[in-house]
């Protein structure tokens, strides 16, 4: 008889009932600020990466990658008996779904084994691409993460068809906080498109599921032109010009082949809906034998060139050595094959010695011959053997390191001199200051009439560049006082001007007093920063000490990518209460993706913004929240859980509020819904009880204090005590 009472039994269930954000769907989701949490690694606390990746043996790890390349495996035998294109492949996906718009994406944290990108359609059988990597992860540990082991991968792959790179240089569940799109349908038509076809921020792929494009043309419309179009518009938002562009596709496609052997609807689901039984792998194939020969990947079936694991020029060669025609993969999808049967017998089978093929071009590689602009770039490099390898080199290694951030990150005796695209900052070459100077600097700061706020201001507007997600920003470099940054709206050009030209007396007298010293701009916004804070406290009676570690050192104008710097600017940043003009977005939103890219948890954000609200910081004087602006004092909570205060919305401004006197009915304050969110948020009112409780004045001051010195140090990977390496 059926156990009837298992089934109903609730607590066999657990976390399967619907959640808070079902029952209220405009509820502020902050969990994914649960992730800068470090309680879900598995890795003991004391666990540092860089110094594991130390102990590597990374050329005994190259000869396993290598030996691997060619040991074909029964359960997913190797094209032409070598793995490497299906290994480009991988590392190439795993690295493409970088966005320079929110840094998010990428190879860095091996999120392409966990869903959604190990089901995206895109990523087809790349599961079996990481299955045959697990018997050597298994043997590194570690040493390696996955996301290092899958970029390193591809960097072997290509070594091991003839092609010198330029160099090599984790999280445990999936990352909540990357926005794929809106879609609940795999490849599902335009719905990221408005205007003529104007992409939705900060996506970087054009449907649900794909690393990029449509290999058969936008929608399926097999139309090179329209194809172009879409390729510009992504690669560019991973950074890409038109040369890296043409550079990576035709780098690429230069290797392997694509997969259509056979009827798409033999393939079963992806690995996240298929059976237990499965043990993670997805897309099992009824076709034939489903693997080697009768393998169902993309559908369009058939390689490019005659060599496929040969670097060489072979892939510019076939693209202009004829004409082509449109025609269809054994499994129905669109692609391109000589016209009047040329190169019949030029390609090998991938399995079969006896049996040979025409070569085939995507709708996307025709792009590269028609669209005009990537012509010329074809042709150049077609012509260019050295300059194609070159360029391939660098996009490569661009493509694979971009959400590595800066160079101080990259570990390894194969590390490429820094690029432009790493932010560089130049070398220390003088002795760091020590305390004693710290001390002196700290004086001159004060009695420079800087007032506590406006240094505290200057040194967030510096460091809270910085995002997590591609470890780009923060205060090193002081790119602050260079373009673009000067001029952003959100850091108050005219005001910051004041601020930049005092430190810089400053600093001009304390360089030319100390011949071996020097201190950087760099240093002293977030000395002047710390020096604002300390000032804060001790007009609320606490003597506190904000942690300072000196060190930084001054970017140039010439180091630095206007263009790329230009990613970094925050269209809003809730901390400093700013939102850009026109932009319709909830505050409260904004403020947690800002969190999110500080790495802060719930509990940071808010005591930072309880901190930088009463100090004054980006607001006017009435929604500080307090009568003593500029004092660091728990204010903010005491006046926000007053139950004196009624609110009400603004009349004109949406997301603005006005706070009145319950009895009398005058006007108190006024505030954003990202300041009211911590009154109405269940979790964040919480927190924000415990802040404004009479007990906690003094650990609010000093909790602060600690998460404002973890915003300054945020970039400092140079820094060996830096656990987020
Ligand atoms: C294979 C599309 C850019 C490297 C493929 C396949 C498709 C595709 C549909 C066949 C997958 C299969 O059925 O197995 C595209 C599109 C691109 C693009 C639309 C951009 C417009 C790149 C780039 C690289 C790359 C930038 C690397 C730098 C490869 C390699 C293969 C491949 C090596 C062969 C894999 C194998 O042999 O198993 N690509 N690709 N592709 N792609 Fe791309």
């Amino acid at each position: 008889m059926a156990d009837q009472s298992v089934k109903k039994c609730p607590f066999l269930h657990p976390g399967n009932g619907t959640t808070n954000s079902h029952w209220w769907k405009n509820n502020l989701n902050i969990k994914i600020l649960n992730q800068n949490n470090e309680r879900t690694d598995p890795m003991p606390s004391d666990f540092n990466y860089a110094t594991e990746f130390g102990k590597l043996d990374l050329a005994s790890l190259k000869n396993d990658l290598t030996t691997l390349m060619t040991d074909s495996q029964d359960f997913w035998p190797a094209d032409y008996g070598h793995y490497g294109p299906f290994f480009i492949r991988m590392a190439w996906h795993s690295a493409g779904t970088y966005r320079a718009h929110d840094g998010r994406g990428g190879a860095g944290a091996g999120q392409q084994r966990f869903a959604p990108l190990n089901s995206w359609p895109d990523n087809g059988n790349l599961d079996k691409a990481r299955r045959l990597l697990w018997p050597i992860k298994q043997k590194y540990g570690r040493k390696i993460s996955w996301s290092d082991l899958m970029v390193l991968t591809g960097n072997v792959a290509l070594e091991s068809m003839g092609f010198k790179t330029l160099g090599f240089a984790d999280v445990w569940e999936p990352e909540e906080d990357v926005n794929w799109g809106q879609e609940r349908t795999w490849l599902d038509g335009t719905k990221r498109y408005s205007g003529k076809r104007d992409l939705d921020n900060p996506l970087a792929a054009v449907q649900m599921g794909l690393i990029y494009v449509n290999p058969e043309g936008p929608e399926g419309n097999p139309d090179p032109l329209a194809a172009a179009v879409d390729i510009r518009e992504t690669f560019k938002r991973m950074s890409m010009d038109d040369t890296e562009t043409v550079a990576l596709i035709a780098g690429g496609h230069t290797f392997g082949k694509g997969h259509g052997a056979g009827d798409p609807s033999s393939v079963g689901s992806e690995p996240e809906a298929a059976s237990i039984e499965e043990q993670g792998l997805g897309w099992k194939n009824k076709f034939g034998t489903g693997k080697g020969a009768d393998t169902i990947t993309s559908g369009l079936e058939g390689a490019w060139t005659k060599n496929p694991t040969q670097w060489d020029n072979g892939y510019f060669d076939v693209l202009f050595s004829y004409e082509w025609e449109l025609t269809k993969s054994p499994a129905g999808a669109k692609l391109w094959t000589p016209t009047n049967g040329e190169g019949a017998g030029e390609v090998p089978d991938a399995h079969d010695p006896n049996k040979t093929h025409a070569p085939i071009m995507y709708t996307t590689d025709m792009s590269l011959r028609l669209d005009p602009k990537y012509a010329v770039i074809s042709k150049r490099f077609h012509e260019n053997p050295e300059e194609f390898r070159e360029a391939f080199a660098k996009a490569w290694y661009k493509l694979m390191h971009r959400d590595m951030g800066p160079y101080a990150r990259c570990l390894g005796p194969e590390v490429p001199p820094p690029q432009i695209w790493q932010d560089p900052v130049p070398p220390n070459k003088t002795a760091t200051i020590d305390t004693s100077d710290e001390i002196e600097l700290k004086k001159k700061i004060l009695e420079s009439g800087l007032s506590p706020s406006r240094l505290a201001a200057t040194a967030w507007a510096s460091a809270s560049t910085y995002r997590n997600s591609d470890k780009r920003g923060g205060a090193n470099g002081a790119r602050i006082c260079l373009d673009p940054q000067r001029n952003w709206e959100v850091n108050e050009p005219a005001e910051l001007q004041k601020v930049l030209a005092v430190l810089k007396g400053v600093q001009h007298e304390f360089n030319t007093k100390h011949a071996t010293k020097k201190v950087s701009m760099a240093d002293l916004i977030v000395l002047g920063g710390c020096t604002g804070v300390e000032a804060a406290a001790r007009l609320t009676g606490y003597d506190v000490s904000v942690p300072f570690t000196p060190g930084r050192t001054d970017a140039s104008q010439e180091m630095t990518d206007v263009e790329s710097q230009k990613f970094l600017k925050p269209m809003a940043d809730g901390f400093r209460n700013y939102i850009q003009t026109g932009l319709d977005v909830r505050p409260e939103e904004l403020l947690v993706d800002k969190a999110h890219l500080l790495a802060l948890t719930a509990p940071e954000m808010t005591v930072l913004v309880g901190g930088l609200r009463v100090l004054g910081i980006g607001t006017n004087d009435s929604s500080a929240f307090t009568e003593n602006v500029g004092h660091l004092s728990n204010d903010f909570f005491v006046n926000l859980l007053d139950m004196g205060t009624v609110w009400s919305p603004s009349k004109d401004t949406k997301y603005m509020y006005k706070g009145c006197d319950r009895a009398t009915g005058s006007s108190k304050w006024t505030a954003t819904s990202g300041d009211l969110i911590f009154g109405s948020h269940s979790v964040l009112r919480a927190l924000s009880e415990v802040y404004a409780s009479d007990d906690y004045r003094e650990d609010f001051v000093r909790d602060f204090c600690s998460v404002y010195a973890k915003v300054m140090n945020l970039d400092r990977f140079d820094v060996s005590t830096n656990s987020r390496l």
